[in-house]
């Protein structure tokens, strides 16, 4: 399969970590231009690949066919848009937008235009989440009943000398929450209902520290997720899976997952189940089982999947119309606690 000829855009944290991803997989991309006005390419490793600081320059020139969006939030849409416009394909980072208005805008660009898109949840190529979605898909839980996630680290002091990061909208709801609340949509499906609550009593900042939400999905399972950045713990999806070296591995586990028949906890996966097959009641033993899974680099999956996707046609991970959903339950959340009642989020669907 030919490799996809790539631009990125923004070469800060993450866009350096999708340049060294493409950089790695020479037979599923080819890095032609990088464009960030901030970044210092004598810094970077880039291959060799054509640096920019304009954007539109650089697509304009470079007419790469497809652009990966690794830019601040509150430039996700003008950037899809512009990608839109050349009928390039792109991979957004997360949120998709940085407001629902700008995802409504650039869904329908999308629509129109034609391009393909994802959006960089890429927890979704997690082995463990994978094999998760399979067992759930083949009915070996039963019917899902209840999920239960929880996200406790602690971040280091001197990470609040930036001023945003203590400003309302810069709390881990909004940074880390919406990669958990994408999971649980991925694992349990559409959020119908959500309550939210915010406290910042652990540090006192505008901005919340620690959240909890209740999540009901379509199909009447309902989830919870504790969520705080002033804790300590070794209970996040980061720290128990291997995805991120800047995360100590703790092998912990962060999300159950309670079926009808069995549960599942992840990342590091385990089974449970009853220990007789079919004998099924509190009063029955259960049994658990580990499932041992190779590790595979969720970056370079999302990267794989996103050339069969441009070259196969192979149906989106998740999509900018999807990455919308995730993007309206999660700030459900933050509007619930704010009104103080449960609040139903926007639905996204196709035209
Ligand atoms: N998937 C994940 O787990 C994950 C992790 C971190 C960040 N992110 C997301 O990635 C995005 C970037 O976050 P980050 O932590 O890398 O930020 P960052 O500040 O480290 O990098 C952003 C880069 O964009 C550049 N930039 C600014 N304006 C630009 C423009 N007009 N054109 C091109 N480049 C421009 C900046 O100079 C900077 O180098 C955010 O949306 C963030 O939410 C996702």
């Amino acid at each position: 399969m030919k490799p996809l000829r790539i631009a990125v855009l923004g070469a800060g944290l993450i866009g350096h970590r999708h340049i060294q991803t493409i950089l790695s997989l020479p037979e599923v991309a080819e890095l032609a231009a990088v464009a960030d006005p901030g970044a210092e390419p004598a810094q970077l490793q880039l291959g060799g690949a054509a640096w920019f600081e304009d954007t539109r320059a650089m697509l304009d020139e470079v007419k790469p066919e497809a652009v990966i969006i690794a830019t601040p939030n509150d430039l996700h849409a003008q950037q899809g848009l512009l990608c839109c416009a050349r009928g390039i394909h792109f991979l957004v980072e997360k949120p998709v937008t940085a407001t629902l208005e700008e995802a409504a805008e650039l869904v329908r660009a999308v629509e129109q235009s034609g391009v393909k898109t994802l959006v960089g949840h890429h927890r979704r190529y997690l082995a463990s989440v994978e094999e998760a979605r399979r067992v759930i898909a083949a009915g070996e839980l039963g019917a899902l009943v209840a999920a239960s996630v929880m996200w406790a680290t602690r971040k280091p002091d001197d990470y609040f000398k930036v001023d945003w990061r203590i400003r309302t909208g810069g709390g881990p709801l909004l940074i880390n929450a919406i990669h958990e609340v994408d999971l649980l949509r991925h694992l349990c499906g559409e959020v119908r209902m959500v309550s939210g609550l915010q406290s910042h009593a652990a540090r006192g900042f505008a901005v919340e520290d620690t959240a909890a939400a209740l999540f009901q999905f379509d199909n009447g399972c309902m989830g919870t997720l504790i969520l705080t950045d002033a804790g300590l713990s070794p209970w996040t999806i980061e720290q128990g899976s291997e995805e991120n070296p800047n995360f100590p591995h703790s092998g912990q586990n962060a999300y159950r997952l309670v079926g009808t028949k069995g549960s599942l906890e992840l990342p590091v996966l385990r089974s449970w189940g009853p220990r007789i097959p079919g004998e099924i009641g509190w009063n029955k033993p259960l049994t658990s089982t580990d499932i041992a899974l190779p590790y595979h680099d969720p970056y370079q999956a999302q990267l794989r999947h996103f050339q069969r996707l441009i070259r196969l046609g192979e149906t989106p991970m998740i999509s900018v119309l999807d990455g919308a959903n995730t993007l309206a339950a999660t700030l459900a959340v933050a509007h619930s606690s704010s009104q103080g009642r449960p609040c139903v989020p926007a639905r996204f669907t196709q035209a």
